[in-house]
């Protein structure tokens, strides 16, 4: 993408009523204006709210959106050229029940209030494999999690990378977290739920060099503080190098 394209879709982001962008002096170290109003203030109405993390484009908040009319879908990604197009289809489907948010994932708490959310996805997220402290389903970001997800919320990871899942497998046993699902090969199911099979951005390039689709969902009911996991990092960080064929750091 040129930077010119980039340019456009920043100024056309600015005018997407669902597209949500705090500056960072509204989140960092203070609760921004939404922050336990998003179902009054957004959406108008009290139906349960999703989050996705690390939307990309945002194709599972649009496609759940669609699944789900009678509930509340926030996409949440760092990148602006990305989002626009979720922005953009939401706007043009004039779609009461999405919404957006620029901003990095390390501000959530400032941004949701307690038992404010319902269910996170986390669809393809980089595994960050030197830097555990980043992943997005470990300890650092489930403590985060805690403060508004429901009691009940489930967290939805779909994900390439044996590493990932085998890691957040791997946190949710040690803190004692009910897992209710677990799959290293969604699609080699017949009997796959429609959910699963909406496809992203990344999950499509994934699917082109034949690596397995895996799927987790638990939930974060432990009240304690959670723990990094004891677990064989290095022996899934060298499974993950040959499945990929490179070390999937960074992909953006
Ligand atoms: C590998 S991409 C996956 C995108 C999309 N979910 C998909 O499957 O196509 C990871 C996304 O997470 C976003 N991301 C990673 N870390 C983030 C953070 N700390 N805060 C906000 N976004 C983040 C990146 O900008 C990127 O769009």
């Amino acid at each position: 993408m040129s930077g010119k394209d980039k340019l456009r879709k920043f100024r056309e982001n600015e005018s997407f009523k669902c597209l949500h962008q705090p500056k960072t002096e509204e989140v960092l170290g203070k609760d921004y204006c939404m922050k336990g109003k998003w179902a009054t203030n957004v959406f108008n109405n009290n139906n349960p709210i999703t989050l996705e993390l690390g939307c990309g484009k945002g194709e599972y908040t649009i496609a759940l959106a669609k699944m789900y009319p009678n509930r509340n879908f926030i996409g949440i990604d760092i990148k602006g050229a990305r989002l626009w197009k979720g922005a953009k289809e939401a706007t043009e489907l004039n779609m009461p029940n999405v919404a957006f948010i620029r901003t990095r994932i390390e501000f959530i708490e400032s941004l949701f209030d307690k038992d404010e959310i319902d269910q996170i996805w986390i669809t393809f997220a980089d595994p960050q494999i030197k830097r555990e402290r980043k992943r997005l389903t470990g300890p650092m970001f489930l403590n985060r999690y805690k403060n508004f997800l429901k009691p009940e919320g489930i967290i939805n990871l779909k994900t390439d990378s044996r590493f990932l899942y085998e890691y957040t497998l791997a946190c949710a046993q040690q803190n004692n977290l009910s897992i209710l699902k677990g799959d290293t090969d969604i699609y080699s199911n017949p009997d796959i739920d429609p959910i699963l099979t909406i496809k992203t951005f990344y999950e499509a390039h994934y699917l082109k060099k034949g690596l397995p689709i895996t799927y987790l969902a638990y939930k974060i009911d432990n009240t304690q503080p959670l723990k990094f996991p004891e677990w064989d990092e290095q022996y899934w960080e060298e499974e993950e190098i040959k499945s990929h064929g490179y070390v999937p750091a960074n992909k953006g």
